[in-house]
């Protein structure tokens, strides 16, 4: 799950595939990173840490880092939050080698394919509207790819 800062918007897709991967015991690595390096070892953003717990979820043992050209080898899929952080993503394909394994997250709901998770940063009502595209989406990568 990959998005800007790695604080606001992949924490909570984190979060919330691990929670559900875990109900559907499946056997699935999940992990977040962000394209910048503002925030490397930082917390989630507050707002995602309590809009994570209005759900019964816990998100704070999660530290922000980097994705680095090493995760397209570690995982099979990475799933970017918005059209941006897909082509950063594929900035680091120097050999164009990996696009295969890169998506954006809400093209697994078929009334949002193309379109980005809305970056919550500086919008603090978003985190809630956030958390229920990444809960959609990730019922659907499950049971699409599950
Ligand atoms: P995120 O949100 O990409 O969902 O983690 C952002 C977090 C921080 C910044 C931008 C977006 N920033 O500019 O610091």
């Amino acid at each position: 799950m990959v998005c800007l800062g790695n604080i606001c918007r992949s924490p909570l897709a984190e979060g919330i595939l691990k929670n559900k991967i875990k109900e559907h015991g499946l056997d699935w690595e999940v992990s977040s990173a962000g394209t910048g390096a503002w925030h490397i070892g930082e917390l989630p953003d507050s707002r995602s840490i309590r809009t994570a717990q209005q759900h019964g979820l816990d998100i704070t043992d999660q530290r922000a880092r980097q994705f680095t050209a090493a995760d397209f080898k570690d995982y099979d899929l990475i799933l970017a939050m918005d059209g941006s952080n897909y082509r950063n993503i594929l900035q680091l394909d120097l050999d164009s080698q990996y696009e295969h394994k890169v998506n954006m997250i809400l093209n697994y709901i078929d009334a949002l394919k193309g379109q980005g998770v809305p970056d919550p940063y500086w919008d603090d009502d978003g985190f809630e509207k956030v958390y229920q595209m990444l809960d959609e989406a990730c019922d659907a990568l499950i049971e699409q790819e599950g």
